[in-house]
């Protein structure tokens, strides 16, 4: 696989996994195998510039996956995080309005990555098509420190597509 690649993919769902989905629990995977793909998904960022890799899992409601990580360009203004690659791969894969949860890591130390305000804008589309207060977690690059949020604690009184439901004509 092209180490540069960024662009997320469906990951293979071990059985054991399908199992699980197929009898009904609605995560397909522990917070920690979901910030582990996160961790994987970084050693793919292309960063030359920052040298701040971020790596993004998001899960379905139904459990499938996709990973993302952030894209660097010479022109700096270009770059795209990891959240919104891993977003982009899971409108093509399930539908924005199916994503139910978001592991984010970033960085080399103990200090835990968050999304940036614009991810935070982009999970809250997510969310409110969906109808439901994704999960986010957030760990550290070192692996020692995981946090726990959801959108609406990261984003409050956003603005979203909601907001513009009574501009849309009866
Ligand atoms: N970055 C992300 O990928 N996600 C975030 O939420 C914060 C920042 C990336 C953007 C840039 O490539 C690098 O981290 C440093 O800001």
């Amino acid at each position: 696989m092209d180490p540069e690649r960024v662009q997320g993919d469906v990951l293979r769902v071990p059985s054991a996994v399908l199992f699980l989905i197929a009898v009904g629990k609605d995560k397909s995977m522990t917070d920690e195998q979901l910030i582990d793909l996160a961790r994987e998904a970084a050693l793919k960022a292309y960063a030359p510039y920052s040298r701040f890799h971020v790596g993004c899992a998001i899960e379905s409601v139904d459990g499938e996956i996709v990973t993302g990580a952030n894209m660097e360009n010479a022109c700096y203004r270009l770059g795209m995080c990891a959240e919104q690659s891993a977003l982009t791969a899971a409108q093509h894969a399930f539908g924005l309005a199916r994503v139910a949860r978001i592991a984010v890591v970033g960085g080399a130390d103990a200090t835990v990555c968050t999304p940036c305000g614009g991810c935070r804008q982009a999970i809250l589309e997510a969310a409110q098509l969906g109808g439901r207060d994704v999960e986010i977690l957030c760990g550290s690059g070192d692996g020692s420190a995981l946090e726990r949020h959801t959108i609406g604690e990261l984003i409050p009184f956003g603005f979203g597509p909601a907001n513009l439901d009574d501009a849309k004509p009866a």
